[in-house]
């Protein structure tokens, strides 16, 4: 199995790009502003163009599932049921959920995204597939008060919002009691890592600070996806922490059902100091060499 290697925070990109460290905006309205300038330039790229190979956009076309077995177990059957993804981006996973038989909306600041997920519908003749545009804040209204049977999230969706209390509550709004909320995420024992700097082997060590409650706000070039890509970005995220996660689900209306890590992850963070291999189509785990620990986390909570 061929699978291309890829950045994705872009904080960890230390490869051909410089990516360095900038005074962090003074509202976070002005930080999503920009992360969202930043979201909108790489929809094209990472649908159609060189950013489409890391998204396996032909094998997706071709029928190949984005959702990870894991996934489609713990969610259980989908069949006829109405699926919200939340920061859908291109469209690629709302969609795969629709091939699994549900009724999906996908929801993404990013009109190009947008655009671009409506796109893939037409052309997998998905036709009840809905996007629509909105910030997560405003996705209650953007909705109409709609309520969805589940809510699907996460793998890089957390990092992009300032406070999982705010973002938790639009969630309790937007499923049905007896409904779900699930998402895949990295892990912040993974998301405090970086490489160290000026040892011989690549070696992690402790770099963010998990109680840092402001944006690490970063400028550089390229997308995960494609490296090269000719685009500037100026990105702002923040750490999570699983305290602050499962509170703030706890107190707004949501039971913890299940909270599941794992040595997988759907994306390499450090593709320059090869200490990831592929595990699947989609997914990376430390090579044999390494010391393991868990990189993602799948939490699924009922609505009560
Ligand atoms: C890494 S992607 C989501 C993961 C998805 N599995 C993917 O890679 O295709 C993150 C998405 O979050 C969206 N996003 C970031 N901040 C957002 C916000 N405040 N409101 C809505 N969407 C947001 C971005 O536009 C982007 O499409």
């Amino acid at each position: 199995m061929t699978l291309e290697r890829y950045d994705f925070k872009a904080q960890h990109i230390r490869r051909n790009m410089a990516w360095r460290t900038i005074p962090s905006p003074d509202d976070d309205d002005e930080a999503i502003h920009q992360n969202l300038e930043a979201w909108d330039s790489m929809a094209f790229l990472h649908a159609q163009g060189a950013g489409a190979e890391f998204y396996r956009i032909e094998q997706w076309l071709a029928g190949e599932s984005k959702i990870a077995p894991w996934e489609l177990e713990e969610v259980g059957s989908v069949k006829g049921k109405s699926l919200l993804h939340m920061q859908c981006h291109i469209g690629a996973d709302t969609l795969s959920w629709a091939r699994e038989g549900a009724k999906v909306t996908g929801l993404d600041f990013s009109p190009n995204a947008i655009s671009e997920a409506e796109r893939f519908a037409k052309i997998l003749k998905i036709n009840d597939a809905k996007f629509v545009v909105s910030n997560v804040s405003d996705a209650v209204e953007s909705l109409k008060g709609e309520k969805f049977d589940i809510l699907y999230t996460g793998r890089g969706a957390l990092c992009w919002l300032p406070d999982l209390q705010e973002w938790a509550k639009v969630c309790s709004e937007l499923v049905k009691s007896g409904g779900i909320l699930y998402l895949e995420e990295s892990t912040p024992m993974l998301n405090a890592l970086d490489i160290e700097e000026g040892t011989e082997t690549p070696r992690l060590g402790l770099k963010y600070d998990l109680f840092n409650e402001g944006p690490i706000s970063e400028i550089g070039e390229g997308s995960y996806a494609s490296p090269e890509a000719d685009i500037e970005r100026t990105t702002h995220s923040w750490e999570y922490r699983y305290d602050t996660l499962l509170n703030a689900l706890i107190s707004n209306g949501f039971m913890i059902e299940s909270l599941n890590e794992r040595d997988e992850l759907a994306w390499d963070p450090w593709p320059e100091a090869e200490m990831f291999e592929p595990s699947r189509p989609n997914y990376w785990r430390l090579k044999e060499n390494q010391v393991n620990f868990p990189l993602s986390f799948t939490l699924k909570a009922k609505r009560l």
